[in-house]
């Protein structure tokens, strides 16, 4: 580093603004570890505690990005636009928008994160397909992408190397919840996608990163102002993360989901979070002109079979056992399957997502620690959602697990987890706010 990281951390303490060239120097300093832990714990908690401008905060993005490889896809004559999401559980909307989006003529170079505490991964369901890779070198994906239309793959080493050392040092130093810090994070590591364009699912509830409504909001303004100072089209929905997503959570249960919403069969929760998207992935890549005429179009290759014929390819082209399409008992089984049988008749009056997905992470389906394994086979199955009509001795959820002791401690929990009411209570609705 040329500059003197004590000197910076003075004037960023102190309220000052940090100019380009001492940004890109204190994020060469965290790539080549000349910046030593100290120092960048305590400018990460100068820019929690007093946050960062417009501008630094695009700086930062942008030494970010420029911290490892940013692809091109200059063989791909098609627009790159990907979806970002927060998170939340049952949130497998990647895997069925990938060849949605591709299906109608968008490339879609999408890298992904594997799950870490009760929020699942799309590179962890994608995992529990057999043989899928997604460790892809960036030749390999530069190719898939084109051979294709979508490439998923795992965030390597070369793409925002910064990123790591900057993540796991918000971990233990409780600055993770800074909104320049987020929107660098997440941004850095997109923008080294080579994209066109990005789409941003925040999630906001009970189960999501941000909890609360108002810094949702405060997340995709500043997600949406950086992404375009750096030159990427981009839209954002709010969308609620107060009930899970769908009806299997797991990795494997969600890759069954998933199968069987290929055939059409889907969730409506499910199917309006994905289009909603996809539409919105259309309007970027300017392949629609409006997002009723971009969700007809995703609608009738859904209905074709379009969609599932390009996951077909994919698959194929990753690794990944085509069979499953056609039998997803290939993806394997927990080998205790209990039911959860309603006590009382009524009305779904709640379905917790947090914690379901506490008890799914119980249940070996997700990390406490990044070193942690997954079990790709256990998880949850929702036989009734928020507001379903239920009698006595009919199936509330069923729990997939790897001991008949871990299904009896799980049940207990699903079961607190969805009382039953007088009352139908309905959802509100799935997509709070547009940006665009
Ligand atoms: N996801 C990321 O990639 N980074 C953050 O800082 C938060 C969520």
């Amino acid at each position: 580093m040329q500059n003197h990281p004590a000197r910076l951390n003075r004037r960023k303490r102190d309220g000052g603004e940090l100019t380009r060239d001492e940004i890109r120097d204190f994020v060469t300093g965290v790539v080549d570890g000349s910046l030593g832990d100290a120092q960048l714990g305590a400018f990460l908690m100068a820019v929690c505690c007093n946050g960062m401008t417009p501008t630094e905060t695009v700086e930062l993005t942008l030494a970010m990005r420029d911290s490892g490889r940013v692809l091109r896809h200059d063989a791909v004559p098609r627009a790159k636009v990907d979806k970002h999401s927060t998170g939340g559980v049952g949130d497998k909307v990647s895997l069925l928008l990938a060849p949605l989006v591709a299906a109608a003529g968008v490339a879609v170079p999408m890298i992904s994160g594997r799950g870490l505490g009760h929020t699942g991964g799309t590179i962890d369901k994608l995992a529990a397909i057999p043989g899928y890779r997604t460790d892809l070198s960036c030749e390999r994906f530069q190719q898939v992408l084109q051979e294709c239309g979508y490439a998923m793959a795992g965030a390597s080493a070369e793409i925002a190397p910064a990123d790591r050392r900057m993540y796991s040092t918000r971990d233990v130093t409780g600055t993770v919840e800074s909104i320049p810090l987020i929107t660098a994070s997440i941004l850095s590591k997109k923008l080294a996608e080579g994209i066109d364009g990005l789409v941003m699912d925040v999630k906001a509830g009970r189960a999501a990163f941000m909890q609360r409504e108002e810094d949702a909001v405060a997340l995709m303004e500043s997600i949406v102002a950086v992404g375009r100072a750096a030159g990427v089209k981009v839209a954002a929905l709010l969308t609620d993360m107060d009930h899970p997503l769908g009806r299997g959570l797991g990795n494997a249960l969600e890759v069954t989901e998933i199968l069987q919403a290929l055939d059409g069969d889907c969730p409506d929760d499910l199917r309006e979070v994905t289009l909603a998207l996809g539409a919105e992935m259309l309007l970027l890549a300017g392949v629609a002109t409006d997002l009723p005429a971009a969700r007809a179009t995703l609608e009738q290759l859904w209905r074709d079979g379009v969609v599932k014929q390009c996951f077909r390819h994919n698959l194929e082209v990753q690794g990944g056992d085509p069979r499953v399409l056609d039998d997803a008992s290939l993806l394997g089984r927990a080998p205790h399957v209990v039911a959860i049988k309603a006590a009382r008749p009524g009305f779904v009056a709640d379905v917790d997502p947090l914690e379901l997905g506490h008890v799914i992470v119980d249940l070996g389906g997700g990390r406490r620690q990044p070193t942690d394994a997954v079990d790709p086979h256990v998880g949850v199955v929702l036989a009734k959602t928020l507001g379903e009509a239920i009698t006595t001795g009919e199936a509330l959820a069923f729990v997939h697990a790897r001991t008949a002791a871990a299904a009896a401690a799980a049940s207990k929990r699903v079961a607190a987890a969805m009382p039953i009411g007088d009352k139908r209570r309905r959802r509100g609705a799935l997509v709070k706010r547009r940006m665009a």
